[in-house]
Formats: structure tokens, C-alpha cells, sequence
């Protein structure tokens, strides 16, 4: 459904739960990063009123779920630490196209936010179905859920405002990217490593 060419292997997953702490930092940083680039998008195209609006709950949502996971750290006796840079994502950031007309670069960085949902979505179910910690597992699985909501919306409005854009084509070229791009990583204690 997610369209993804390629599936983590379920052995990050046992990377991850072997260094939870750093994941859950790392996880924490990730939601708050979702949340500043919906705001982000916001800012700078307030003319779609439908847009503001959606992606206004999922800013909050996104720092709701920074809040959650935060609560686990803490619950746990870790420490949230300083945020943590995400190699995938800035890779992905290099693919966004920055030319072309002002529609052209907002329906791109849309694909963008779809693609970073779609592949967070894979690996929370991942985590979800390979974690042993229940409690985490269904953590995982509930927030799986809400990040395909998001993959769904950022492309709704990507195929709605592609006025200038074969949105299609261009999708699959994300996702062929994205494919090839994470070849690199599945060994690493981050969401995205
Ligand atoms: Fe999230
Ligand atoms: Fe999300």
C-alpha cells in the first residue's frame, strides 16, 4: 500500500531494541522534525485553506507523539538528550527539487513529507511485529497507524495541487530513490538508520 521498493529487514529491529534508549531519542527527534516541516509548509503556502487546516492537526498530532515517546523515556529513566541528525532524511532533502516554479518546489517537498511517512510507517510496523517489549510493540503499531494517515494526506494534497506536475510520475521517482537509498542503512540504532 505504502508502494516502497524495498522492506527492512526485521534484524534492524533487533538492533534497535538492544540500544532502545538511543532509538527512543533519536525516534523523539524524528517526530519533532515532522512536526516543524508541517509548519513549515503552513508558513509558506497559507493561500490553500484546506491545507492549513490538515496539516495543522498533523503538526499537533506530531508533537503529541513527540510527547508520548518522551513520556517513555522518561517512565524509563533515560535521558531525551540532544537532537539527533538524520543522515536518510538529509539524503532525501538533496532529491527535492528546488527549481522550477514555486507550485513545482511545494508539490515536491509534499512527496518528500509522503515519502519520510511511508517509510516511518514501515519501520514502526516493523518494530511493532519484532520488539519482544509489549508495551513499546503496541506503542509502535498505534503510531504505525497515524503515520499512514499522514503518507495519505501529503499525497492527497500533492495529486491535488500537481497542476504543473505529472504527480505520478514523479511519485515513482521518489520511491525508486528512496529504494536505492536505503540499501545503505537497516544497521543502524536510529529510525531511519
Ligand atoms: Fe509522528
Ligand atoms: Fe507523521
Amino acid at each position: 500500500m505504502l508502494g516502497l521498493k524495498l522492506a527492512t529487514d526485521p534484524r534492524w529491529a533487533k538492533i534497535a531494541e538492544e540500544n532502545l534508549e538511543e532509538i527512543l531519542t533519536d525516534h523523539a527527534w524524528c517526530e519533532q522534525k515532522a512536526a516543524s516541516n508541517a509548519i513549515h509548509l503552513i508558513v509558506y503556502n497559507s493561500e490553500h485553506e484546506d491545507l492549513v487546516s490538515e496539516l495543522t492537526e498533523i503538526a499537533i498530532e506530531e508533537m503529541q507523539h513527540f510527547q508520548m515517546v518522551h513520556n517513555i523515556i522518561k517512565e524509563r529513566g533515560y535521558e531525551l538528550g540532544r537532537e539527533r541528525k538524520d543522515d536518510y532524511v538529509n539524503q532525501l532533502v538533496k532529491f527535492n527539487k528546488k527549481d522550477g516554479s514555486r507550485n513545482m518546489a511545494f508539490v515536491d517537498r509534499l512527496l518528500f513529507a509522503a515519502m519520510i511517512e511511508a517509510r516511518s510507517c514501515e519501520r514502526f510496523r516493523v518494530l511493532s511485529q519484532n520488539i519482544n517489549d509489549e508495551e513499546l510493540s503496541k506503542f509502535y503499531h498505534d503510531l504505525m497507524v497515524s503515520e499512514a494517515n499522514h503518507y495519505m494526506t501529503f499525497l492527497k494534497f500533492a495529486k491535488k495541487y500537481s497542476t504543473d506536475v505529472d504527480v505520478d510520475k514523479r511519485w515513482k521517482e521518489w520511491l525508486e530513490f528512496e529504494g536505492n537509498l536505503i540499501r545503505s542503512y537497516g544497521n543502524n540504532q536510529a529510525i531511519h538508520g
